[in-house]
């Protein structure tokens, strides 16, 4: 067991506190008296939490502009806002909502620190490289999914046939502040609260199974993995079922905050497998939900990298892990370790299944799309590596 090497990108101060959004003016007063709020809107508008954000940055005697973003982030929404704020006097930003509102902050907080457009700097597209200066910025996540309030990438997406999905990315990109507040996630639609748990499912497993994963993040995976395994069943739940009371909705929140936000955690250090290195590259050419397209692929991309490894690798290190979230989610240490990793699959499969994770079929992905998909894939950090004919046949699988 080695313990060297690993680096730990990570914010500067974690609040997880059911409540917490109480401190946000006080965090952002820390860096002055004008701040840039973004939010998605209508959640936090509806509920009456925005008004009471509000008031209490003008109780602390901060002055703030508010953006309120629909969707994923596109280079022109980063760049106009950018614009609108270029020249101000800024001393923070503060981004409320779904993993594509705190990209969108994320992103905001770095460009005002460069001139020229956010394409210039993006990966693969772009050719100029982030200075790493960035505006502190404070994350709040609304939805348990992406974990971007602990990563240092903001991923951009430009829909259509010459689309993309590109991350802006720079190691000190990682927000200053996380508040992690699990009132703020529920009341989440059961769909959202499917599409953006699977994401966060995705994301561990893949993080724990990943090449570049370090002791440090194998020691944090396995708990937050059956936190979210448990907890999504639960808050995808029929809200008027008499058996989930209060108590346990609220638990279930607190692992599904927990688990997404060590996804991020993980992703920031150590990557993602097939099933991320497939679904970037769907959602460049199809707008579909970023989770949706990681549930749809996620069983089946862990099968064929368990198959290919047990025939190829059989000493993988990624074999033992797998086994292992097998007697974890299986709650048996009595199976010998291939047992053991079928009953992950099924497992993954079930839950794919009883949370209504539509096939990719439905976002008019078919036998015509899967070979320029396959070509924008790529393997990332999978211990197991495929060729494009192999991809299309994982995408295949899934239509
Ligand atoms: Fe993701």
């Amino acid at each position: 067991m080695n313990i060297s090497p690993f680096t730990l990108c990570t914010n500067k101060k974690l609040i997880f506190k059911p409540g917490s959004i109480e401190y946000i003016a006080t965090e952002l007063k820390f860096y002055g008296d004008n701040t840039v709020i973004i939010t998605g809107g209508k959640s936090l508008s509806a509920g009456g939490k925005l008004e009471k954000i509000e008031k209490s940055l003008k109780d602390c005697g901060i002055s703030f502009s508010l953006f309120q973003v629909s969707d994923e982030p596109s280079p022109e929404l980063i760049d106009e806002i950018t614009e609108q704020l270029r020249g101000r006097a800024i001393d923070s930003i503060a981004a409320i909502g779904g993993g594509s509102v705190i990209d969108t902050g994320k992103a905001v907080s770095a460009m005002l620190r460069e001139e020229g457009s956010i394409c210039d700097f993006l990966e693969g597209i772009g050719t100029r490289t982030t200075s790493g200066d960035k505006l502190p910025f404070i994350a709040v996540p609304t939805t348990a999914g992406t974990g971007s309030e602990a990563t240092y990438n903001a991923v951009i997406s430009r829909v259509g046939e010459n689309g993309f999905k590109k991350s802006l990315r720079n190691q000190n990109y990682v927000p200053e502040i996380a508040i992690i507040d699990p009132e703020l996630y529920a009341g989440a639609p059961a769909s959202v609260a499917a599409s953006s748990g699977m994401d966060a499912l995705a994301q561990l497993i893949e993080s724990y199974l990943s090449t570049k994963s370090t002791f440090y993040t194998d020691l944090m995976l396995p708990g937050a993995i059956e936190a979210v395994f448990e907890a999504l069943p639960i808050v995808t739940a029929d809200k008027d079922d008499e058996e989930i009371c209060d108590e346990v909705c609220s638990d279930a929140w607190e692992k599904m905050a927990y688990g997404a936000y060590i996804s991020g955690l993980a992703l920031a250090n150590c990557g993602y497998c097939i099933v991320h290195g497939m679904a970037g590259a769907v959602g460049g050419f199809y707008k579909a939900p970023h989770g949706v397209i990681c549930g749809a692929l996620l069983a089946e991309g862990m099968k064929q990298t368990l198959n290919r490894l047990e025939k190829e690798d059989p000493d993988s290190p990624a074999l033992l892990k797998a086994a292992k979230l097998g007697h974890i989610f299986a709650k048996s240490e009595d199976m010998l370790p291939k047992e053991a990793r079928a009953r992950f699959i099924q497992m993954l499969e079930s839950l794919t299944e009883s949370l209504g994770i539509p096939k990719l079929s439905k976002f008019g992905i078919n036998e015509d799309s899967l070979q320029k998909i396959a070509d924008a894939s790529s393997n990332k950090n999978s211990p197991a590596v495929f060729e494009k004919n192999e991809i299309i046949e994982i995408l295949r699988n899934r239509l």
